[in-house]
């Protein structure tokens, strides 16, 4: 079957075999039958993936919906099924007044993936919200629990995509939320359109409308326009690597990170390199940021790829920076 609308970037690839998954129950049974013991991939809403070519084995994609919450002084559980949209689920918390997901609204995926690369946006990450999640063991057939420990979370990154990669399907995951907590707006954008609305003491829905407003004008919607979001991580390097890149491109931007780490915007040392609304062939770099790159239409995964190797090359010769790819490569 075409993998094109299960892929935001929307590039043509098919797969052997595809199955939804929409009960847990039903991954025993698969394992049962052995099919995790040949390739399989888990997709949830695959806006973080780029085929490059046929997947030649089974998909495994997480439709599994549900969300409950429980309520424990100041605190509240909320654990929602792997094929909820994120979306939603921040939408939910924000309309039963549970603070801090909202920071996070309209980022695109599912739930289940959520951990995979420890989600973040606007100063908040999953990781300060995450408490633990179920997991299928394909290697084993039984479900085990991750603790937040357990998940090694950082920047952009879990054992879910080092140790365990390919290993667990998440099925539900549990965030620990607060009734009562101050917003976060530390991210300069968010105070700059807060003001613009004149809004003094913001509630968790101005943020997430605020964030919702900054996310529609700087990144291309992937129902129109095919993209994963930022395609590289921002490169975090030592504070005194920094210094010396400092002295040679005055204007180079920056986030601390600790005491003795810096993480540089990735997409400032693209467009200084030239590549900003860059066009070749069915591939665009984003007119709004040059961290996303776009299928025009008929781009094949492999085209796009190609483009992202050419952005690296060009940022290692003038900055000497090794780029990253977000997005996981097929
Ligand atoms: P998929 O793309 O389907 O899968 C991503 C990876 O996770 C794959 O390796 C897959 O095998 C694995 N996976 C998926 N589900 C499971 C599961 N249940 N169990 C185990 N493994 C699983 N990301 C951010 O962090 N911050 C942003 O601000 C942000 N902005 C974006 C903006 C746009 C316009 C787009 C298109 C993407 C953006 N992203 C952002 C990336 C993307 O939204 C996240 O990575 C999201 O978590 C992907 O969810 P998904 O369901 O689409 O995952
Ligand atoms: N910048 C440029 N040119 C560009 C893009 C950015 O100079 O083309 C500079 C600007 O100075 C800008 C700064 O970089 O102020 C930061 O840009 P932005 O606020 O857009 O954030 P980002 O660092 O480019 C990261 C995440 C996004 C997340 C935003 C908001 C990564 C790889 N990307 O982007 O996540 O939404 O911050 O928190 O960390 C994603 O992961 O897919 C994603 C979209």
């Amino acid at each position: 079957i075409s993998l094109r609308r299960y892929n935001t970037f929307a590039v043509e690839a098919s797969c052997h075999q595809f199955i939804d998954i929409t009960e847990e129950s039903q991954l025993a049974g698969l394992h049962e039958e052995g099919y995790f013991q040949r390739s399989f991939l888990v997709l949830g809403s695959g806006s973080n993936v780029l085929f490059t070519k046929n997947y030649e084995g089974l998909i495994i994609h997480m439709a599994s919906k549900g969300i409950q919450h429980f309520i424990e002084g100041n605190y509240i559980f909320v654990t929602a099924k792997a094929g909820e949209v994120w979306n939603d689920f921040v939408w939910y918390c924000i309309n039963h007044g549970f603070a801090g997901v909202e920071n996070m609204a309209l980022i695109p995926g599912t739930v289940g993936a959520s951990p995979v690369q420890n989600i973040g946006a606007y100063g908040t990450e999953l990781m300060d919200v995450f408490y633990s999640c179920q997991a299928f063991d394909t290697q084993t057939g039984t479900f085990t629990t991750f603790s937040k420990d357990d998940c090694q979370f950082t920047y952009r990154d879990s054992i879910f995509k080092t140790k365990h990669k390919g290993r667990f399907i998440i099925t539900s995951v549990t965030y620990k939320l607060a009734l009562h907590k101050k917003v976060n707006t530390s991210y300069g954008a968010i105070n700059e359109e807060l003001n613009n609305r004149g809004i003094d003491s913001p509630s968790i829905k101005d943020v997430a409308e605020v964030v919702s407003h900054i996310r529609v004008e700087k990144l291309p919607d992937p129902s129109t326009v095919g993209n994963a979001g930022s395609f590289f991580k921002n490169t975090i390097i030592p504070l005194a690597h920094f210094n010396t890149l400092k002295e040679q491109h005055p204007t180079i931007v920056s986030f601390p990170v600790d005491n003795e780490r810096v993480k540089l915007a990735a997409g400032w040392l693209i467009e200084a390199c030239g590549w900003k609304g860059k066009i070749d062939g069915q591939v665009a770099v984003w007119k709004n940021q040059a961290l996303v790159i776009t299928n025009l239409g008929e781009a094949s995964g492999l085209e796009i790829y190609t483009i992202s190797s050419k952005i690296m090359n060009d940022v290692y010769k003038k900055f000497g920076i090794e780029l990253e790819r977000e997005v996981n490569i097929l």
